[in-house]
């Protein structure tokens, strides 16, 4: 049994069948899944869904992309949602200079209000990152105060020189169907440098679906293509893979039953 640790099934895209793919999770080798917000209303959908369904998990916070509408309500209002149980992370937080969404200065300081946020409430982070990996570096080493209750690179995409800068961050990294695109020779890099214990798998659905179902919506049952891919570049088997990550997942989420 697997977990996805970071998706949003509050997606539209779901919105035919959602049930039935919850409903089936279980049966699709799927034990857990973290529904990720990204802004307010889609994190009090994620956690109105975490709340329904006893698999389901959910982390709260505000996109790089929305970082121009986050305020002070917006704190409280996760701050709010993370005394419940279901809530096991902030996020998804961080900087995305590759679409610059939102003025850069404004992701940065949001970013930086959102490591104070989680470690507040005594709460790992998901990281979001794209394009700023100098930035990134920066504002963790700054804020490394605020950085006791983990972290995570979702879907991480960097260079292996830029993993190992952050490993004094002592990050996790979750791996997801991108790492079997054709194009993606960096995974070839950098999952052999992370250690076992800090890697996590997700899918990022309903984007980013693997080969071999590229143009399809991505779902959370396709969490075990990217495990495969890990496998065969790491020359580890699978279900040695898929048990490492699942304590490394219990082990950053903390709240994660
Ligand atoms: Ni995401």
């Amino acid at each position: 049994m697997l977990i996805d640790t970071h998706c949003h099934l509050t997606d539209e895209r779901f919105d035919e069948d959602r049930e039935e793919i919850i409903s089936s999770l279980f049966q699709n080798g799927i034990e857990r899944a973290i529904v990720v917000g990204y802004d307010r209303q889609s994190s009090s959908e994620s956690f109105k869904l975490a709340k329904k369904h006893e698999n389901l998990y959910c982390a709260v916070g505000t996109h790089p992309h929305d970082s121009n509408k986050y305020g002070v309500s917006d704190a409280e209002y996760y701050k709010e949602l993370s005394n419940d149980e279901k809530v096991v992370a902030i996020g998804e937080i961080g900087l995305d200079y590759f679409y610059d969404l939102s003025e850069r200065e404004i992701q940065r300081k949001v970013f930086v209000e959102q490591l104070e946020l989680a470690d507040s409430l005594k709460l790992p982070v998901i990281i979001h990152l794209r394009d700023a990996y100098e930035d990134m570096f920066d504002l963790l080493s700054r804020n490394v105060h605020y950085l006791n209750h983990g972290l995570l690179f979702h879907c991480y995409s960097g260079s292996a020189e830029m993993a190992k800068r952050y490993f004094k961050f002592d990050p996790y990294f979750a791996f997801g169907g991108s790492i079997t695109f054709k194009n993606a020779k960096f995974c070839y890099e950098v999952l052999p440098i992370i250690d076992k214990d800090r890697i996590l798998f997700e899918t990022d659905s309903p984007y980013l679906t693997p080969v071999p179902f590229r143009g399809k919506r991505n779902e959370p049952k396709f969490t075990r293509l990217a495990v495969e891919k890990a496998s065969e570049i790491l020359n580890v088997e699978v279900d040695e893979l898929i048990k490492s990550s699942i304590i490394n997942a219990r082990r950053l989420f903390t709240k994660l039953k």
